[in-house]
């Protein structure tokens, strides 16, 4: 039978001692009607504003944890057929987290010290009620406390997990606008640039003018750089990973790369299987950032790079000579490359290891499980 007792009666229940203070509500797992009274008692004397309700069987106290609204639990160690544990387990396999005092007569040093390690809250005496109060308080801060920590892990988790979905949004976002430009500068700059060489070179046949033909002539070299301007700037925004593979658009890179720099730049080992366009694009952007990064930070004279599809996963290790970077070179605040990569790792199911020393070089190291966990999609976010 569980009872609820009046707050303002004097014995069983508790008077608030303040007006707009949240009364406490306090559910006691008892049987024996006089060690409930005592308990009352204890709290009456207290600063604790609470009202207290009994629970006799454990029916009863089940119900009244799952009607809700109580704020702690005081529960008795031996009950008529069940023990205050017994309770406190129902608890914990129902995820209920309440603070949870076990207030009995003597029960053993033994049996306390294993009521805490099951993770009760505390144990009085009921001899020394007067403690009551105080470790009740104890253990409504300490639960207090400890669901405030939880909450603000949450809120953290649940913020980290929208960054982490706001960043995959702006890469494909940034990828999809790249493959529009691409598409644009292809169609319509492109095209234009190619009549305009047909119709030079036609010029160029129709006129005897020596003069006329020097001018033709000069503006089809321009011509010609101007396409191949435009090519090399599409090549940039939508790589040639689309139409050639993984491989081809890797040793374009590395050749490109190395022209441009004059780092040697080494790119090793083969692919036997055909991969998901997404896989393909994480690791052609893995590269990219890598070898912009060789540029910029590492003073190297040598990058190597390494492919292979072996055992189910798509590896693909970039590493240089250069000076390597220390713990505090990688968490900037402001670096959000090697983020950015990790991200896109993730986003088709891989990691991404970087081995860095200082004057060690530099290691990335992208993974991806080729078990169909990043699946193939016929259009391609670039
Ligand atoms: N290959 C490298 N060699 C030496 N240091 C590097 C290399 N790559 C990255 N770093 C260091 O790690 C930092 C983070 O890199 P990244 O996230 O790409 O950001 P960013 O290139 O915008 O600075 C760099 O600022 C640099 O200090
Ligand atoms: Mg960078």
């Amino acid at each position: 039978m569980a009872q609820n007792i009046a707050p303002l009666q004097p014995i069983f229940g508790v008077a608030p001692t303040g007006a707009g203070l949240t009364v406490l509500h306090i559910l006691h797992l008892e049987d024996n009607l006089a060690d409930h009274e005592l308990v009352a008692r204890a709290l009456a004397r207290s600063d604790l504003a609470c009202d207290l309700q009994l629970a006799d069987t454990l029916d009863d106290f089940q119900d009244a944890v799952r009607a809700g609204g109580v704020d702690a639990v005081l529960a008795d160690y031996h009950l008529a057929g069940f023990s205050g544990m017994d309770a406190w387990e129902w608890m914990r396999a129902e995820g209920v987290d309440l603070p949870f005092v076990l207030v009995s007569g003597a029960i053993g040093e033994a049996t306390v010290a294993d009521a805490m390690v099951r993770g009760v809250s505390d144990y009085v005496d009921k001899h020394r009620l007067a403690r009551l109060p105080a470790v009740l308080q104890r253990a409504l801060d300490f639960a207090a406390n400890r669901r405030a920590r939880a909450e603000a892990q949450q809120a953290l988790a649940e913020s980290r997990q929208r960054l982490v979905e706001l960043t995959e949004h702006l890469q494909s976002s940034i990828d999809r606008e790249r493959a529009d430009i691409a598409r644009e500068i292809h169609d319509d700059i492109g095209g234009s640039l190619a009549a305009v060489k047909l119709d030079l070179t036609w010029l160029a046949r129709h006129t005897s003018d020596a003069e006329a033909g020097r001018h033709i002539a000069s503006a089809l070299q321009m011509a010609e750089t101007a396409l191949g301007a435009s090519q090399r700037i599409m090549r940039n925004l939508r790589p040639a990973v689309l139409d050639q593979g993984l491989m081809a658009a890797l040793q374009w890179l590395a050749r490109t790369f190395a022209e441009r720099t004059e780092i040697d730049v080494r790119l090793h080992g083969r692919l036997s299987v055909p991969l998901p366009p997404r896989v393909e694009m994480a690791a052609y952007r893995t590269a990219q950032e890598a070898l912009t990064n060789v540029l910029k930070h590492a003073k190297a004279t040598q990058v190597r790079l390494e492919v292979s599809d072996l055992e189910g996963y798509l590896t693909l290790e970039i590493s240089d000579n250069g000076r390597g970077a220390g713990p505090d070179d990688l968490a900037k605040l402001q670096s959000f490359g090697l983020l950015g990569l990790k991200e896109r790792a993730q986003s088709v199911g891989g990691w991404l290891d970087v081995v860095a020393a200082a004057g060690q070089g530099m290691t990335l190291i992208l993974s991806v499980p080729l078990d169909g966990s990043a699946t193939p999609e016929t259009e391609m976010a670039e």
